[in-house]
C-alpha cells in the first residue's frame, strides 16, 4: 500500500513529512517523493528507490505546506516519473489506491490536448483537476468534480499552489486527518501511525467527504461530495495504543513479531474476559452460511477454523480467496453471514467482498487488528485480535490471533466464555511456543543444511494442511524461494513428480491421522525425496524415516496444534531467509497491505 503524509502550518513540513513517510516504509514501496510550497511556486522531488534517496535531497529545504508519498507501484514502471506526487504548476496530487477508469479518462483528455508525462493513472486526477479549476474557478468545487468523475477505490491529497489549504479525500481506501490542540499543524495522511506524537486529534472522514486542510482557521473542516459541511466523520484523541515500533534489540521485526508471539497468547483470554462477553449483532440461529473470507495468509487462517465452525456449529461453511470470490456471482442471501479476515483491515479484494455483502444483506463480522480501518467501519461485529502494529510485511502473529480469536467466536456464538473455554489450552500453547522460540537451535541448523536447495514441498493433512500453506508462503515471501503447500494426500496426484534428491518436503506431522500420514512420506522417501519432519516427539521412527526431524510435544492441545506448528514454519523460513541475506521486514515486491486489486 503506498504512504501518504500532507502537512500544513507553522512550522517546517518537510521534516514531519519525511518522518511520518518512513514509518510508513514497512508498509513496502518502490519510489517517494514530496511536493512543497517555495515562495508562491510548487516544487516537486521524487526518487526511484529507498526513502534515503529522497532525504538526501531535500533534508536542507524548510517549508509550511508539503505533501509526501511512497510509492508501491501498480500502474507504470518504478521509475522517478511515475512516483508521485504528480504536479504542475498548480497542484501537486498523492494518490493511493486505483483509479479504475483512468484509461478511458486519459485517452478523452488526450484527445482535448492535455499532455501526459507518466505511465500512472494518479496522474490522470491531476490532468483532470487542472482542467476542471481551470473552468470552475475555484479549488473545492475542481476537487469534489474530479473525485466524481473518477472510479475506483482511492485517496487523493492534494496541495494547491493558490491557497494555503489543503485538501484530501477518500473513497473505500484509508485516509486520517490530524490537528494539534492549538491548530497550528494540520495533517491528512493514509495511515495514523504516521502521525503519532505529531497530533491530538485524529479525523477519520467518511466514505467520499472532503476534508479541508484549513492554516488560517487553524482546523480540519469537512464537506461532502456536493460541497456543504459534513459531521460525516468520527473523530478521535491521538490513539495512546499507537507508538513508533522499534526492532527493541531484535535484528529484524519479523523476529520480534515471532518473539511476541507468548505473551500475546497469554493476554488474549483477560481482554476477552473483559471486553466481549457477547455478540451484539450477530446471532448465530440467524445464520444459514458463514462465508469465511480473505487473503494471503488471512486466508490461511480462515481454512484454520471451517472445520470446527461447521462440527461444533452445524453450520455449513465456505472459506474464500477474496479475489476469487467478488467476480465469481457467489450465490449469497440475507440469511448468510461474510466473516472477513484481515490484519490490516484495508485489503483492496477483502474490502471489496464486503462491500458486496453488504449490499445483499448479509451480516458482516470481521476478525481484524486495526482498529480504524475500513473493514471494521463496514462491519456489524469486530473482533479484535489485540496483536499490536505488525511491521514485518510477512505476517506472523496477527496469523496466530486471527485463529485464536476465531476460536473464540465459535464460543462466543455458542453464547460461551471464550476466556473461560480456551485458559488452559491457552497455557499449553503459550508454553509449548515459548518452548520453541527458547531453543530455536535446532531450526538453525536445519535451515543452514536446506537454505540452497532448488524447491519445497510442504505438506499437512486436515488441520495441518492450512500450515503447509501458510509456511509455504512464508519461504515464499521472505526468502525468495519456490515453495508450495499441499494436501500431503494429493501428493500422489501430481506433485510427487516433483520429488527428487533436489527437492525438499517439509512434512508436517500430528497425532491425527498420523498413519496416513505416514504412508504418504514413505511415497515421497521411495523416491529419493529430502525429508523434513516436523512431528510428535514420542514417535522416534520418524527419524529413521526423516533427513531431519524436528520434534514437538503436542499433549494437552484440542484445538491449537496448528498455530504451535506453525511457530516452527515461521522460524524455519526466518532462518532460511536469513541464509539468503534477503530483505526480511521489507521483502521486494510486496506491500504490507494491497489496498489495490
Ligand atoms: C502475509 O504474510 C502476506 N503479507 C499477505 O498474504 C497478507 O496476509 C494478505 O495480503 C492479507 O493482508 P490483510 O490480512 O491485511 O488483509
Amino acid at each position: 500500500m503506498c504512504g501518504i503524509v500532507g502537512y500544513i502550518g507553522n512550522e517546517n513540513g518537510v521534516s514531519k513529512v519525511l518522518e511520518g513517510l518512513s514509518r510508513l516504509e514497512y508498509r513496502g514501496y518502490d519510489s517517494a517523493g514530496i511536493s512543497y510550497k517555495e515562495n508562491s511556486d510548487l516544487k516537486v522531488v521524487k526518487k526511484e528507490g529507498k526513502l534515503t534517496n529522497l532525504e538526501s535531497l531535500v533534508s536542507e529545504i524548510k517549508a509550511n505546506a508539503v505533501v509526501g508519498h511512497t510509492r508501491w507501484a501498480t500502474h507504470g514502471e518504478v521509475n522517478d516519473i511515475n512516483a508521485h506526487p504528480h504536479g504542475n504548476d498548480l497542484f501537486s496530487v498523492v494518490h493511493n489506491g486505483i483509479i479504475e477508469n483512468a484509461f478511458e479518462l486519459k485517452k478523452e483528455l488526450k484527445e482535448q490536448g492535455e499532455v501526459f508525462h507518466s505511465q500512472t493513472d494518479s496522474e490522470v486526477f491531476l490532468v483532470l483537476l487542472t482542467k476542471n479549476f481551470k473552468a470552475e474557478k475555484n479549488i473545492k468545487s475542481a476537487v469534489l468534480k474530479t473525485f466524481s468523475q473518477v472510479t475506483g477505490n482511492s485517496s487523493f491529497v492534494i496541495l494547491p499552489r493558490d491557497e494555503d489549504n489543503i485538501y484530501a479525500i477518500k473513497r473505500s481506501a484509508p485516509l486520517v486527518c490530524g490537528k494539534n490542540d492549538s491548530g497550528d499543524q494540520l495533517f491528512a495522511s493514509s495511515d495514523p501511525y504516521a502521525l503519532i506524537g505529531f497530533v491530538e486529534n485524529i479525523f477519520f472522514p467518511g466514505e467520499e467527504i472532503l476534508c479541508f486542510l484549513s492554516k488560517e482557521n487553524k482546523r480540519v473542516e469537512f464537506f461532502d461530495i456536493e460541497g456543504n459541511p459534513s459531521e460525516n466523520y468520527q473523530s478521535d484523541k491521538s490513539r495512546k495504543d499507537l507508538k513508533v515500533e522499534t526492532k527493541e534489540g531484535f535484528d529484524h521485526f519479523m523476529l520480534k513479531e515471532i518473539y511476541e508471539q507468548p505473551k500475546l497468547i497469554n493476554n488474549i483470554a483477560k481482554i476477552y474476559e473483559t471486553e466481549y462477553q457477547e455478540l451484539k449483532n450477530i446471532k448465530l440461529e440467524d445464520i444459514e452460511t458463514i462465508n469465511i473470507i480473505g487473503c494471503g495468509t488471512a486466508w490461511h487462517a480462515g481454512l484454520c477454523m471451517r472445520n470446527m465452525f461447521e462440527t461444533e456449529l452445524k453450520k455449513k461453511v465456505n472459506v474464500e480467496l477474496a479475489s476469487e470470490f467478488r467476480y465469481r456471482k457467489p450465490y449469497l442471501t440475507n440469511k448468510d453471514m461474510g466473516l472477513f479476515i484481515s490484519q490490516s483491515g484495508e485489503t483492496a479484494d477483502t474490502i471489496a467482498c464486503t462491500e458486496l455483502c453488504k449490499e445483499l444483506g448479509l451480516k458482516l463480522g470481521s476478525i481484524l487488528n486495526v482498529k480504524d480501518s475500513t473493514l471494521n467501519r463496514l462491519c456489524d461485529e469486530n473482533m479484535m485480535i489485540h496483536a499490536g502494529q505488525e511491521i514485518g510485511v510477512a505476517s506472523t502473529k496477527a496469523f496466530t490471533m486471527q485463529v485464536i480469536v476465531g476460536h473464540f467466536l465459535m464460543r462466543l456464538f455458542q453464547g460461551k466464555n471464550p476466556a473461560k473455554e480456551f485458559e488452559k489450552e491457552l497455557e499449553v500453547l503459550k508454553n509449548r511456543v515459548q518452548g520453541i522460540l527458547d531453543a530455536p537451535e535446532l531450526i538453525k541448523k536445519i535451515a543452514n543444511s536446506i537454505h540452497s536447495y532448488k524447491g519445497f514441498i510442504f505438506t499437512g493433512r486436515n488441520k495441518y494442511f492450512p500450515i503447509a500453506l501458510e509456511g509455504a508462503l512464508k519461504l515464499k515471501e521472505i526468502a525468495y524461494v519456490h515453495a508450495e503447500g499441499y494436501a500431503a494426500g494429493e501428493l500422489k496426484h501430481g506433485p510427487i513428480a516433483l520429488i527428487d534428491e533436489e527437492m525438499v518436503s517439509i512434512c508436517l506431522v500430528g497425532p491425527e491421522l498420523y498413519e496416513k500420514t505416514l504412508s504418504n512420506i514413505e511415497e515421497i522417501k521411495a523416491r529419493k525425496g529430502k525429508i523434513l519432519i516436523v512431528g510428535p516427539e514420542e514417535h522416534d521412527n520418524l527419524e529413521e524415516l526423516a533427513d531431519w526431524f524436528i520434534p514437538l510435544n503436542f499433549e494437552g492441545f484440542e484445538y491449537f496444534s496448528p498455530i504451535y506448528v506453525n511457530v516452527v514454519m515461521q522460524l524455519l523460513s526466518y532462518y532460511i531467509a536469513r541464509e539468503k541475506g534477503t530483505d526480511i521486514d521489507k521483502p521486494r515486491n510486496l506491500a504490507k497491505s494491497v489496498t489495490v486489486e
